[in-house]
């Protein structure tokens, strides 16, 4: 994030897992958007591989351009031959040591033909569970080192719990050293949550504010209208506390929570991070609610259940959504509510924050009784129509003395047309070798030790009706709407 396009090194990126939906939806037209007028411009050749014997690396353009023509993007505009100059393919049939071996050759074969300094990157864009036994095998084959840097780059999930993220840890721990890892999590690659640090650190206006004598309660959300789709049998073995919580979620709230980093860098940042982390409370198993969607209507169209989904077991216990009040117990936040709360099925696609500020310390205005006070609010919306809206009292025009609620609003479209996708964000970081936007191992041990104890003693979800907002059970967890300050 911090170093200038110039920085990137020319380099070999391997694709594991290169015909899977990952490459088809977000990788390639993200590298064909860095290398056509971004920062990957000539640093970059692709050699995808995976099962697919069938294929060459003829075939596999033609497969790529077609995915790219979904996507929107020309493959290749203006006769550029993107395909052809950049993309390879190398099959790894069954993932032996054989077949590895054929990879290596096949790297140092291109490396060789681009003139590339032996720079790699290896992107495991395999099934979720499957990266584990082909980092092994890099490893095995001697491909955890080059002649120039290696970088790993592997996606959630890190574990489903404490015992398998440490075991995870310790097996890539063998092969590659931590510098070398880079653990995505794409909300960190979304402009608008790296914003948060931003907005933080360079507005003394709320950092002198954002603390336990200021905010009353911190709210994250983040809701989701689509249900399970084709997941259905993937989900029903995470849940959504593995899915989002564990992750995506806690990285709010540690952007959200830390203190200020003593530079801007990655080891500095994560750090802090991992303080909050170390911080929170151990969450108290009656100040959570689990709950699973039914059958309901999205935007006036019915849609099924969840145990009416495909590849979900008839007498699944899995929760789709979860409320949940978390504390952090340190100088800062002590006593501070963040009310965290998930789910798929609700009415509409939306994440943000919520900073509530406290209630003005006197109540001057109890001789007017229809003027109620409203704790002010900073409201962060993190996606769709991303923004800010800092929600104030106003008088209203006029007699008796009334008070209304509006805010100042900033909204991303206006300023920034085009948000880059968290994708091309984070493949520019690691070709520049940039980790902050990436999970540490520590960091991941850390939330499971957290989350771990709750999926042990989960209780069966509550219903609700997809197209609401989750469970009747959880509104004791949330905060209030509205609400008027007391008098
Ligand atoms: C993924 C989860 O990590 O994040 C999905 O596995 C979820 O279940 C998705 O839908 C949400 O990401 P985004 O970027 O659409 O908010």
């Amino acid at each position: 994030m911090e170093m200038t396009e110039h920085s990137v090194e020319r380099h070999l990126m391997v694709v594991i897992g290169g015909t899977g939906d990952l490459m088809r939806r977000k990788l390639l037209p993200a590298m064909r958007l860095l290398t056509e007028r971004g920062p990957l411009r000539d640093r970059v050749v692709i050699l995808a591989s995976g099962r697919r014997a069938s294929f060459d690396d003829e075939s596999y353009r033609e497969w790529a351009r077609e995915a790219l023509d979904e996507s929107g993007l020309p493959a290749d505009a203006n006769g550029s031959g993107w395909c052809d100059r950049c993309l390879h393919y190398q099959a790894i049939g069954d993932q032996d040591r054989q077949d590895f071996e054929g990879l290596r050759a096949r790297i140092e074969e291109l490396e060789r033909e681009h003139d590339l300094p032996g720079n790699r990157i290896f992107y495991m864009a395999t099934p979720p569970g499957a990266f584990i036994e082909t980092v092994e095998r890099l490893g095995e084959v001697g491909l955890g080192e080059g002649p120039g840097w290696t970088r790993v780059v592997i996606e959630k999930p890190f574990g489903y719990d404490l015992e398998s993220a440490r075991d995870l840890n310790r097996r890539i721990h063998r092969h590659f050293r931590e510098d070398q890892i880079y653990r995505i999590d794409h909300y960190l690659g979304k402009e608008t949550v790296q914003n948060l640090l931003a907005f933080r650190f360079a507005n003394m206006l709320f950092e002198s504010v954002w603390n336990r004598d200021r905010v009353g309660s911190v709210e994250i959300l983040v809701a989701e209208d689509v249900g399970v789709g084709s997941r259905g049998e993937f989900y029903d073995g995470v849940g959504a506390l593995r899915d989002v919580v564990q992750n995506h979620m806690t990285q709010l709230l540690t952007l959200t929570a830390m203190e200020i980093p003593v530079e801007f860098e990655a080891d500095a940042i994560r750090d802090e991070k991992i303080k909050v982390l170390r911080s929170l409370s151990a969450i108290d198993p009656s100040q959570v609610v689990f709950g699973r969607y039914a059958a309901g209507e999205i935007g006036g169209e019915p849609v099924p259940g969840f145990l009416d989904e495909e590849g979900v077991a008839e007498d699944s216990a899995t929760e789709t959504y979860v409320a949940m009040r978390a504390y952090i117990s340190n100088w800062r936040w002590q006593g501070v509510p963040f009310v965290m709360r998930t789910g798929k099925r609700l009415p509409e696609k939306l994440t943000k924050i919520t900073i509530n500020f406290r209630c003005p310390a006197l109540a001057i205005f109890q001789t007017h009784s229809q003027a109620t006070v409203r704790a002010n609010s900073l409201v962060i919306t993190l996606q769709p129509d991303e923004g800010f809206d800092l929600c104030f009292e106003v008088k209203q025009p006029g007699d008796p003395l009334r008070l209304q609620t509006q805010s100042l609003r900033f909204r991303y479209e206006d300023a920034f047309p085009d948000l880059p996708d968290a994708y091309e964000t984070l493949l520019v970081d690691v070709a520049q070798g940039d980790q902050t936007l990436f999970v540490r191992a520590d960091e991941v041990e850390q939330s499971w030790r957290l989350y771990a104890p709750l999926l042990e003693s989960r209780p069966p979800p509550y219903p609700y009706a997809a197209g609401t907002m989750g469970p009747r059970e959880a509104e004791r967890l949330l905060v209030p709407r509205g609400e008027a300050c007391p008098i």
